[in-house]
């Protein structure tokens, strides 16, 4: 059984995206990334792994069989483990990246279980100081995993020292400053790196070279979502119908967080109304009161379009003025509002900006003439 070390961290919590009540006002802040969430921690001194950040949750599933959906992720995976549990080697390194919420961190903690090690958890923003990291590296014991979320926020030191790490298992520490430095090298115990991204192409090539599997997660399908919910509903000991799962995981925007998030406002809004089982119709209504239309848009999602096609005429329209002009956080935007808006086919990116499509006008009621059709989308839907 592999314990996971952060999870006995008795520390106090950040408020966790799963929790926060959904809100009608301008600022949804459930939807914010994690990277907004989740801020940099000043490390306690003493801790002999002084960089590593409890993890948050008790609905993930633990083994690779009850990860749902990413097919082709778990099949890569299945063999790695496989392999590697073969030759008695630790696994690849390996980077996962994917919009927020998708389950990037829950895959890192079940290759630990799978792998029979520990996984230790870290966030790039807390790895600050040199001796952050190599406190992390040098008590792993041989096998282990360092899962590093946000990746690609790592500071430039730190990376440098992973480098080694990760390919030689070294530290290579420098002692001194200016003409007296020297560089001194400890060996590592092999482990395995798992960097969590959601901007892969923000990541320096040296550091992404050196991961062995590099896997994308993609949003996922309605039935796989529907079963999500269901499998969390029953942790939850919440009871509802198929029909009730399905509504709610149609308006989950292919993420599982969403999905786990959407079941629990219902399941305050079932209890609050006594109306017994979650059914289709009850998690539409509810769904509805908090802002969640049936592609699961929220108001953030709806009010950034319907700047676009009023005020800039569909676009082109840059990513900072788009920012600027609904008061969005510019990294929010591209990181959680557009991958969804993108997987719909309501907006688009162009090398001029971002437009929205004529199916994103049919969708909030407007003419379809609101936009000129400059995206080609009739071309699209013929291909
Ligand atoms: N494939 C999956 N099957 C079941 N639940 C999942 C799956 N992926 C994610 N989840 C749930 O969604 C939530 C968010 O997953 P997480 O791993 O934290 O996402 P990420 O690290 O990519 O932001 C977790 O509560 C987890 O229980
Ligand atoms: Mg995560």
């Amino acid at each position: 059984m592999a314990i996971i070390s952060s999870k006995s961290s008795p520390e106090p919590k950040p408020p966790k995206k799963g929790d926060a009540p959904l809100e009608t006002t301008a600022a949804p802040k459930q939807s914010a990334p994690e990277s907004l969430v989740r801020e940099p921690k000043t490390p306690p001194q003493n801790d002999a792994t002084p960089a590593a950040v409890p993890v948050e949750d008790g609905l993930r599933p633990q083994k690779l069989a009850d990860y749902i959906g990413q097919k082709s992720l778990k099949e890569v995976l299945d063999i790695a483990i496989r392999a590697a549990q073969s030759r008695k080697e630790p696994l690849d390194h390996l980077l996962l990246y994917g919009p927020p919420g998708l389950g990037k961190t829950t895959m890192a903690l079940i290759l630990a279980q799978e792998m029979q090690v520990d996984c230790k958890i870290t966030t790039a923003p807390a790895l600050e100081r040199p001796r952050d990291i190599a406190g992390l590296l040098v008590n792993l014991k041989p096998g282990d995993i360092l899962f590093i979320d946000e990746i690609h926020r790592l500071p430039r030191v730190t990376e440098e020292i992973l480098y080694p790490a990760m390919e030689d298992s070294r530290l290579d520490i420098t002692i001194g400053k200016g003409q007296s430095a020297r560089t001194r090298s400890i060996p590592l115990h092999p482990f395995t790196l798992v960097g969590a991204t959601t901007r892969v192409g923000a990541l320096t090539s040296p550091l992404r070279d050196r991961f062995g599997l590099i896997q994308r997660l993609r949003f996922y399908e309605v039935d796989e979502l529907t079963k999500i919910v269901q499998r969390t509903a029953q942790v939850l000991s919440t009871p509802i119908q198929p029909d009730g799962a399905e509504e709610i995981a149609r308006r989950s925007r292919g993420t599982p967080r969403i999905a786990n998030r959407l079941l629990k406002r219902v399941r305050d809004y079932v209890e609050v109304k006594q109306s017994g089982d979650i059914d289709e119709a009850i998690a539409a209504e509810a769904l509805e009161l908090f802002n969640v239309d049936p592609c699961g848009l929220d108001w953030t999602d709806r009010r950034l379009l319907s700047v676009m096609i009023e005020n800039f005429n569909g676009g082109p329209v840059g990513l900072d003025t788009m920012a600027a002009a609904t008061g969005e956080d510019a990294q929010t935007i591209e990181e959680v509002y557009e991958p969804y808006l993108m997987q719909l086919g309501y907006l688009q990116r162009t090398p001029r900006g971002r437009v929205v499509t004529r199916a994103a006008c049919r969708h909030l009621g407007y003419e379809d003439s609101a936009v000129p059709d400059f995206h080609g989308e009739q071309q699209l839907s013929i291909m």
